[in-house]
């Protein structure tokens, strides 16, 4: 998948006094190649996540930039591949899991549902063998998927919304803080699933999260994003280890010492409604190292030395080191 300068502009108010509120502001990225990766998305509430994956996923237009997947352009797609190619290729997980079935409707049913109208199977037996066979993936016996939602825990429900998503066989599943509505204890059981089924299934994996301690385990690649940018994107394990950019330092300091991994939640404030149009750095009004060039003008994406971008003056394109 190859996402370039995607931006999203919402207009609110009237026609005549309204206001133009960039939600997703020129991301760009890549995805997939050789082996699947689980690409983590992290940035606190209102910073554009969930509107930069329906943009992937094809529920909103974008506003300018391009989508492409396997080599074709998701603007261009006729309404007819739209809702029978790219269900195939890119499915959802949602946060909250309850959203996915039918309350009325034995989760069954609504799983073979998607074996034979989402993935085409048509034959009956074969149909039934790929919901097995997706349920078998989440750990979850056919008999628990023969009750109703409400019958079920919140984490039961979740599992099989990820059965719902690979029963297509996808190349990309985008999970939107898919863990953020489970009871804590049973979050890396879910996350897990995702780390087994790009190892098994060679699926890719969108992770999007408010919480960066849950991402460290599972994440491949991770990409914070802040008033609808990205502040740094690259390999995990180089952003965990020597974070660069100030905003990611401040969340990876926030994650508890004790273990970095995944216990505790990010103590930032959230992002303020507001035009994102104003000259220079997006982090400027919280930045401990705030420069005069910070106020004047947005540092681009640079690519660093050790193959992390950032977007701050702090850093330049030749060394990838602190300029001071
Ligand atoms: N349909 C919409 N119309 C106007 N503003 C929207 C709409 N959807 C989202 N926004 C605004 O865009 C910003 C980003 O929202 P969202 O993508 O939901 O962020 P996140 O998922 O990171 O919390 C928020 O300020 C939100 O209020
Ligand atoms: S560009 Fe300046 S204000 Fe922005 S993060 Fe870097 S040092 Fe801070
Ligand atoms: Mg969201």
């Amino acid at each position: 998948m190859r996402v370039r300068h995607l931006t999203k502009i919402f207009k609110t108010g009237g026609l005549l006094f309204g206001k133009k509120f960039r939600a997703v502001d020129d991301v760009s990225f890549n995805l997939g190649g050789d082996s699947s990766s689980i690409f983590t998305i992290v940035g606190e509430s209102g910073c554009g996540k969930t509107t930069l994956a329906r943009m992937i996923l094809g529920l909103i237009e974008p506003t300018s930039g391009s989508i492409e997947i396997l080599g074709r352009d998701v603007a261009r797609l006729s309404s007819k591949e739209r809702s029978h190619w790219l269900p195939k290729v890119i499915q959802p997980v949602f946060q909250n899991p309850f959203e996915a079935f039918n309350p009325l409707r034995k989760v069954y049913s609504y799983l073979l549902h998607t074996a034979t109208s989402v993935a085409g199977i048509e034959d009956k037996a074969e149909a039934v063998e790929r919901v097995n066979r997706a349920l078998e993936e989440v750990r979850l016996s056919p008999e628990v998927a023969m009750r109703s939602p409400y019958e079920l825990s919140g984490g039961q429900v979740q599992r099989l919304s990820i059965a719902r998503a690979i029963i297509p066989n996808p190349k990309l599943i985008i999970a939107d803080e898919p863990v953020s509505m489970i009871d804590a204890s049973l979050r890396m059981g879910i996350l897990n699933i995702f780390k087994q089924l790009k190892d098994e299934m060679d699926i890719n994996f969108i992770y999007i999260t408010h919480d960066l301690s849950t991402a460290y385990y599972i994440s491949d690649l991770i990409a914070v994003m802040y008033k609808g940018s990205f502040a740094e994107i690259g390999q995990a394990e180089a952003i965990f280890k020597e974070p660069l950019h100030p905003y990611t330092q401040l969340l990876i300091e926030s994650i508890p010492r004790v273990d970095r991994r995944w216990t505790g939640k990010i103590k930032v404030s959230v992002t303020e409604v507001e035009e994102y149009l104003l000259p220079g750095c997006k982090f400027a009004d919280r930045c401990p190292y705030v420069m005069e060039i910070c106020k004047k003008k947005a540092p681009p994406l640079i690519t660093t030395s050790g193959g992390v971008r950032v977007s701050c003056w702090l850093y330049n394109e030749e060394k990838g080191v602190a300029k001071h």
